[in-house]
């Protein structure tokens, strides 16, 4: 037996319009057999990956009549490949498999929307892999039999669905809780037990089978919306041919093929993100991750490591054991989004992909004498007989190990066992008879599918109806009800006779609402008190009229399309088809949360995009809450980056969590709720089955900390003051998550040494350009002290700061104080940077520190008992509002422009001071008649921190000696002190007449006359400077005091508003404005 290894083909969609509206940039590139994937941040090279098939199918086509092919006048149209030719490929590869006696799979992995069940089933005239593979399979059966073939063959059909570890027969209309088991037989190895397999004559009545398993996909998943693309659907064909052999026994020639569309491979978001426990639980889909661990073992394997592969561990890796690693030709097609915004699970999936074709099976011809087969069975069946009538089971050689039970568990497995042996009994006895019996007459037994699909798909021609609309596309359209008479009724009652329409789901009254029709214009209109209906997106009180292609929301989860076929027909308007998506977007424009303007940027397309799955789920939310009565009201919100403490980043939306009794209140991010949503959506479905819905906190999806941090406010320090090395000393709002101030923050931001000793103004270590500190050898040293904060609200205790600096590798955080609303953290921190480079510097002039204030929620006591139905109709919910409003645009930015015009200012004035005491020297040298003054002195002049200190430095120019001799003294020569200004403002005297020393000894006379004129001056000079640090101390005093009112005026500005003070305030009061 040959082994070869898994086919994997990868396949790429086009752009859907989400992603045009995004402008998305295409990261995928294929060329012959291999794709490549560019990473769209460019931190890292293209990734080339080589597979069996590289399919495009992004673009370069043209329709016609609604099928895709390929236009060989685009650029692309020579590469697309469409239905037909991953058919030719795949397809009709496993149908040769099949006609061999080979098991085959063909399975298809990829994030939810990446195209999965375009290629396996496809829509419309698009038709997938599964269809074409049965009218295929028919087709040759009949030319066969045409030509005289007298082999019996024989085709039957299943159709099942995992979802939470449950098998889901999706051929029968009654599911049992817990769903189908899954066994072993020591033979033909796992399979569902009781599955619903049908014998099928025609392609007609497999594709009918395949309608109503989808069907039965699409009820069940009505209730819990964003389940379906969590589950995997396996349809299970067998294929037998019967003949007479060479030796004249009847032989059987059996062939399995498993088409397996995959749930959405995306990841949930790391727990890290969303710190959520409950979540790992809820969200993470077992099946699927075991299905990428055994992939990896059998890899690990067939390089020669000896792996053991884990397919017990979950419901799906058991049944497709046989596919994976045994007695199966296997496929996997892997399908990509295009889209630079899922580049991580793109690059994902390529991975997946690539391992996946490292495996390795070995398929062999299933063809065995059918008297050989039923021999085998009534053998097997002895035995099983025997041991249940012993008691005494042998296990069945399992993998694992099974060593070490406790005596329950060894109880348990024998339990387990005898209810396995008889299982597999009945089952060998069921395939004994089916043997037995004619193909025909099997046919003639099998009970009709239910539903007449033809005559749905003509009455929908004519007759006035309702179709739904499910998140996956592939649901969409799937249920069907006419509406016939004069009154229907909707609504949840199951009572007989009481609706005419059932439909259930949270917030659905037993008497939802009723239509009535006049003219061929059907109404509707609500039947009870608090029927929440959204009629194109808004909550109907009265009776309304609708038009043909109106969208309907019944309760959170029942979506509706209203089709009129007569008044579309006689109409001139081209009505547009409508998704579950269009829907969706109706709803949350119309929900007041802002979504009816269109999106300007790519950020804001991502935020509208956020806000239309949040406005659904929070709207569920709550509609559970409610049934459930869970005291807990969930709203949406939009945060900035800025309310969210944090400094880059786009808004985002956030769920703000409130108990209604204890007024506690959460924000989680979206993600925890969506992951929740899932366990709250099997509450919700316990709670229809009338089963206790009790869970522990720890499984709870409506429980959360009380002890957990909550995110006060934040305020923005900009750092500016720091590139120019001025202190910042002020008070700043603290704003919270919507940009409402909530208090006070008193900071201080110093420069220091590198020791830590404060500079004062008397140091001057002012820089005019924040350049000059590149690359200075002292580097640059601050203290941030987060001194206390003022006005918080009262609810929280242990309040504290942290925040985070540059690199944003530490955390800062002050202590925690217990029970105050103005917390006085005394904190203070040094922070060094010993080399300042380029990034650094562009942090200090432009980048903020973010201070974030988190405390913890006081415990209340609930005052008084809520119904959480009673209170969330009470509130704004019911008119489809479910935002706690839009964040105000925090304005951070106001605060970072008041800081640098107080900057700007204080450097013009120095200029200003400067040009002015120029303008004055040269006043005064004409006034005294002087040609020159020396460079010293004009130094001197330049560099005075003050008018008064320039003129102390003016009033030396009579003094100045107007001697020709000096002519010759180029600047750069003066041999006298000069007071040189070093990188960080720091002054040094430096004796620039040393180069003059070094050099030639014997001077000429006139080097001597000149050098005793240098000491003249020197000495001259040096007085000079005495009298110039006496008034260098007044003018820094000066200066301060001029510091202290711009800042002043600053603190002003920023907040708009002079803080009320306090009583505990006052002794603070060095920062806090009078
Ligand atoms: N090759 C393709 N050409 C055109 N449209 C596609 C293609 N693949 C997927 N789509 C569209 O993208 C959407 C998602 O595809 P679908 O196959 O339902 O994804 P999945 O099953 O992976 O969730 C559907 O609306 C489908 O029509
Ligand atoms: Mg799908």
């Amino acid at each position: 037996m040959p082994e070869e290894n898994v086919r994997v083909a990868v396949r790429v969609r086009p752009f859907n319009s989400r992603e045009k509206t995004l402008n998305s940039t295409l990261i995928i590139d294929m060329n012959g057999n291999t794709t490549q994937i560019t990473d769209p941040s460019g931190n890292d090279e293209p990734r080339k990956f080589t597979f069996d098939f590289s399919y495009w199918s992004h673009d370069g086509c043209k329709e016609n009549n609604g099928y895709y092919e390929p236009d060989p006048s685009k650029p692309n149209g020579k590469k697309f490949a469409d239905q037909k030719s991953v058919y030719n490929d795949l397809g009709v590869g496993v149908l040769e498999n099949a006609w061999g006696g080979y098991n085959s799979t063909l399975f298809a992995y990829g994030q939810t929307g990446s195209g999965k069940s375009w290629s396996m089933v496809g829509y419309g005239v698009n038709k997938g892999i599964v269809p074409m593979f049965c009218d295929n399979i028919f087709q040759q059966i009949n030319d066969k039999k045409n030509s005289g073939d007298k082999t019996e063959f024989e085709v039957t059909f299943s159709m099942l669905e995992i979802y939470n570890e449950q098998v889901r027969d999706l051929l029968s209309k009654s599911s049992s809780r817990g769903g189908l088991k899954v066994r072993q037989h020591p033979k033909q190895g796992f399979y569902a037990d009781g599955l619903i397999v049908v014998p099928v004559a025609s392609y007609d009545e497999i594709s009918k089978r395949i309608a109503e398993g989808t069907t039965n996909r699409t009820v069940a998943s009505t209730n819990m919306n964003a389940t379906s693309s969590r589950a995997h659907t396996i349809v299970g064909i067998t294929f037998q041919q019967k003949f007479i052999n060479a030796a004249g026994e009847e032989t059987a020639k059996t062939a399995v093929v498993n088409l397996v569309d995959l749930a959405g491979s995306e990841r949930a978001e790391s727990t890290g993100a969303t710190g959520d426990r409950l979540k790992e639980g809820a969200a993470i889909n077992q099946s699927l991750s075991c299905l990428g661990n055994c992939i990896a073992a059998l890899a690990e394997k067939s390089s020669g490591k000896n792996t053991r592969v884990p397919y017990r561990d979950s419901v799906l890796t058991k049944l497709l054991k046989n596919a994976l690693g045994g007695n199966s030709k296997t496929i996997m097609i892997a399908a990509l989004s295009p889209a630079d915004v899922n580049f991580d699970e793109t690059l994902s999936t390529l991975r997946y992909a690539d391992r996946a074709k490292q495996i390795k099976t070995t398929a062999s011809v299933n063809e065995s004498a059918t008297d050989k087969l039923i021999r085998e069975l009534q053998e097997e069946n002895e035995r099983l007989k025997k041991m249940m009538e012993s008691g005494n089971f042998e296990m069945i050689k399992q993998d694992d190990d099974d060593d070490d039970l406790t005596d329950e568990e060894k109880r348990q497995e024998k339990e387990d066992r005898e209810s396995e042996y008889a299982s597999m009994l009945e089952k060998n006895k069921r395939e004994m008879e089916e043997m037995k019996k004619s193909f025909e007459q099997r046919l003639a037994e099998r009970g009709d599918s239910d539903t007449d699909f033809n005559a749905v798909d003509a009455k929908k021609k004519t007759t006035p109806h309702l179709y739904n609309l499910n998140q996956d596309p592939q649901l969409s359209g799937r249920i069907v009800h006419f509406l016939e008479g004069e009154n229907i009724t909707i609504g949840s009652s199951s009572a007989e006779g009481e609706v005419n329409i059932r439909i259930v789901g949270p917030s659905i009254q037993p008497k939802h609402a009723s239509f009535t029709v006049a003219e061929n214009k059907w109404t509707i209109e609500p039947t009870a008190p608090h029927s929440r209906i959204l009629h194109n997106g808004k909550a109907v009180g009265t009776k309304e009229d609708m038009v043909h292609n109106d969208r309907l929301q019944f309760g959170t989860t029942q979506f509706f399309v209203y089709c009129n076929p007569k008044e579309r027909d006689s109409s001139k308007i081209n009505y547009p088809d409508i998704s579950y998506d269009d829907a969706q977007q109706e709803v949350a424009r119309k929900s007041g949360l802002g979504m009816d303007k269109e999106a300007k940027s790519r950020d804001e397309a991502l935020l509208q995009e956020e806000m239309v799955k949040a406005v659904p789920a929070v709207q569920q939310a709550n509609s559970i809450s409610e049934e459930l009565d869970k005291k807990l009201k969930f709203e949406i919100v939009v945060v900035s980056p800025e309310g969210r403490g944090e400094t880059k980043g786009r808004s985002i939306v956030m769920v703000k969590v409130t108990h209604l009794e204890t007024k506690f209140e959460w924000m989680w991010p979206f993600q925890k709720l969506l992951n929740r949503m899932y366990v709250m959506q099997e509450m919700y479905d316990e709670l229809l089955e009338g089963e206790d819905v009790k869970r522990t906190e720890e499984e709870d999806p409506f429980f959360d900390d009380m002890k957990c941090d909550f995110y006060i406010g934040s305020v923005k320090l900009w750092l500016k003051s720091m590139a120019y090395l001025i202190e910042s000393k002020d008070q700043l709002s603290v704003c919270d998550y919507q940009g409402k101030e909530v208090g006070l923050l008193n900071y201080e931001i110093i420069p220091c040494d590198a020791k830590g000793k404060e500079y004062t103004d008397a140091d001057d270590i002012f820089v005019e350009v924040p350049e000059e500190l590149l690359g200075s050898k002292d580097g640059v040293h601050f203290k941030l002290k987060i001194v206390s904060a003022r006005g918080l609200p009262m609810k929280f205790v242990d309040v504290y700061a942290k925040y985070t600096f540059f690199t944003g590798e530490k955390v800062y955080e002050t202590k925690r104080l217990p029970a105050t609303n103005n917390p006085d953290w005394k904190y203070e921190m040094k922070h060094d940077q010993a080399d300042v480079s380029l990034p650094f510097l562009d942090y200090l002039k432009e980048g903020a520190i973010m201070i974030q204030i988190y405390g913890k929620q006081k415990i209340q006591k609930p005052k008084k008992h809520i119904n959480t139905k009673d209170a969330l109709l009470s509130s704004a919910l019911t008119k489809g509002q479910m935002g706690a409003g839009k964040s105000k645009a925090l304005d951070t930015d106001k605060v970072k422009y008041m800081m640098e015009a107080a900057f700007l200012r204080k450097r013009q004035e120095r200029l200003e001071q400067k040009l002015h005491a120029m303008k004055k020297m040269l006043d005064e040298a004409e006034k005294h008649n002087k040609k020159k003054i020396s460079t010293s002195l004009i130094k001197q002049i330049y560099n005075a921190s003050t008018a008064d200190a320039a003129d102390k430095c003016i009033a030396l120019i009579p003094q100045e000696k107007d001697d020709d001799d000096e002519d010759d003294v180029s600047p750069s020569a003066a041999t006298v002190p000069v007071a040189v200004t070093d990188k960080k403002g720091g002054k040094k005297d430096k004796d620039s007449s040393s180069s003059s020393d070094s050099s030639d000894s014997s001077d000429s006379d006139a080097e001597k006359k000149e050098k005793k004129k240098a000491k003249k001056l020197r000495k001259k000079q040096k007085k000079a400077k005495k009298l110039r640090k006496k008034q260098k101390v007044e003018e820094k005093q000066q200066e301060k005091t001029a510091l202290k009112n711009q800042s002043k005026l600053v603190r002003q500005n920023t907040q708009g508003k002079i803080p009320i003070v306090k009583k505990d305030e006052k002794k603070s009061s060095a920062c806090i404005l009078l």
